[in-house]
């Protein structure tokens, strides 16, 4: 297994671009399953998530044409779909559940595998399969497999318990294809939603809401072919951010709006940094040694969750102490254990961590758990002085494109160390 070195205590300074988001991606690459014509997406991000979101396409009859070296992949779907997504893949990915909404509405049957629990919590899909029902889906469970029918799906009024982002999606990807209209209340309205909405216009699909609460969707008898370029990573841009400020050091950011940050940028601001929010890009420069600020974890427009661990990050080697409330999973923080051996003072009760900012973390080995753990370990290594080497990367690659490569850009002392 790969290992990033680091040496850290170097301040970031420079301009990186993002890539492709990944959490858009995956469900607009899926949506491909709708229509027999091609599908060309570009600006599609290199990971290990879009390999196996290929595969998994792949593995149902989708002609997958993958041209990811370029950031390209074109994707067409023949009648005779195989329209099961097994364990194994669903394991890997629990973003393969996705499939379950754009297969029932095309071919009428799906057989997708539960996901099970994941590191940062149980993770159900209650929300999506309770959608799926009011339009008119069978939902059966046998031998940890979801079975869903219908002839045809009918629109209706779906109204989600909680905001929940993969709920949305996949309810927006069966409605598309529903006879009539449906309407779906209290609605994830990330930014990713909103570029799901638009590849699926670009498909002849009928939307209107995304970004707010309630999405109205007219299901057509068909979709078509579709161009998209997938929106730049707003995770991926906050990691750099992160990066730059912990370092006491300034970065350029390229490739994405300000405003599906903003919730971050303004956490970055209330500690000191200085952001310019551009056309198109964003940049933060430290003012010094960041301040102590507290923040939750809410759905969009809130603080993401999945930037949660690297702005904690950050706070290990602010001034004074900060609290931090995660309330989108209940085991998000398995990144603290990890963060202290770097020398950070974090306590955790519930919910909630208390972290009480040191001047230097001093580098160590550590091991990465989770996605964006491991991001914030990278960072954590950035900030030590001395030597730290994070092992257990292929989380990382899971959710990051070529991540030391531009770190290295920016100045840092990174490599890949090939098991
Ligand atoms: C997506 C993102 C993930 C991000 C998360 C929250 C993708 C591929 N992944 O995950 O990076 O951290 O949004 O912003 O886009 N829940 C249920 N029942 C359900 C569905 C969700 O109880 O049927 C709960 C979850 O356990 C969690 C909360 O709702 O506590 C939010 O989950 P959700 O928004 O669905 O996250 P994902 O779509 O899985």
């Amino acid at each position: 297994m790969d290992k990033m070195r680091i040496r850290g205590g170097k301040a970031l300074s420079g301009t990186v671009e993002v890539s492709g988001a990944k959490n858009a991606a995956l469900p607009i690459l899926i949506s491909a399953l709708l229509t027999d014509e091609k599908c060309k997406y570009s600006r599609v991000p290199r990971l290990e998530d879009i390999r196996t979101t290929l595969k998994l396409l792949s593995h149902m009859g989708v002609i997958v044409e993958d041209r990811l070296d370029q950031s390209e992949v074109v994707l067409s779907t023949p009648v005779t779909a195989q329209t099961e997504a097994p364990y194994d893949l669903v394991r890997t990915m629990r973003a393969s559940v996705l499939v379950l909404g754009p297969l029932l509405a095309r071919f009428g049957y799906a057989k997708v595998s539960l996901p099970g629990g994941c590191a940062i919590g149980a993770r159900p899909i209650n929300f999506h399969l309770t959608g799926l029902e009011k339009l008119g889906a069978k939902i059966e469970l046998e031998n940890g497999y979801v079975i869903a029918t219908a002839k045809k799906l009918k629109g209706n009024r779906v109204g989600f318990e909680f905001p929940s982002v993969g709920a949305t999606e996949n309810l927006m990807m069966a409605a598309v294809l529903a006879e009539g209209e449906t309407v779906l209340e209290n609605c994830a309205r990330e930014p990713e939603i909103i570029d799901l909405a638009c590849a699926l216009r670009g498909m002849g699909a009928e939307i209107s809401g995304e970004g707010s609460e309630v999405i109205h969707i007219q299901g057509k008898s068909s979709l078509h072919g579709c161009n998209h370029e997938v929106m730049g990573d707003r995770i991926e841009a906050g990691t750099f951010l992160a990066a730059a400020f912990g370092t006491g050091g300034s970065v350029r950011v390229m490739g994405l709006r300000s405003e599906a940050l903003e919730s971050v940028l303004v956490k970055f601001e209330d500690s000191g940094a200085l952001i310019t929010r551009g056309d198109r890009f964003i940049e933060l420069r430290s003012q010094g040694r960041p301040k102590a600020v507290d923040f939750t974890t809410l759905p969009y427009p809130g603080f993401p969750t999945d930037m949660q661990a690297q702005f904690m990050a950050v706070l290990t080697v602010a001034d004074g102490a900060s609290l931090i409330s995660e309330t989108i999973f209940e085991n998000r923080y398995m990144h603290v254990p990890e963060l202290i051996r770097l020398g950070a003072n974090i306590s955790i009760r519930g919910n909630t961590a208390v972290i009480r900012g040191t001047e230097k973390l001093k580098g160590a080995p550590l091991m990465a758990t989770d996605l964006r753990a491991s991001a914030s370990l990278v960072l954590g290594g950035l900030f030590a002085q001395g030597e730290t080497e994070v092992s257990r990367i292929y989380h990382l690659d899971r959710g990051y494109d070529r991540m030391e490569e531009k770190l290295r850009l920016l100045g840092a002392q990174i490599e890949r160390v090939k098991a």
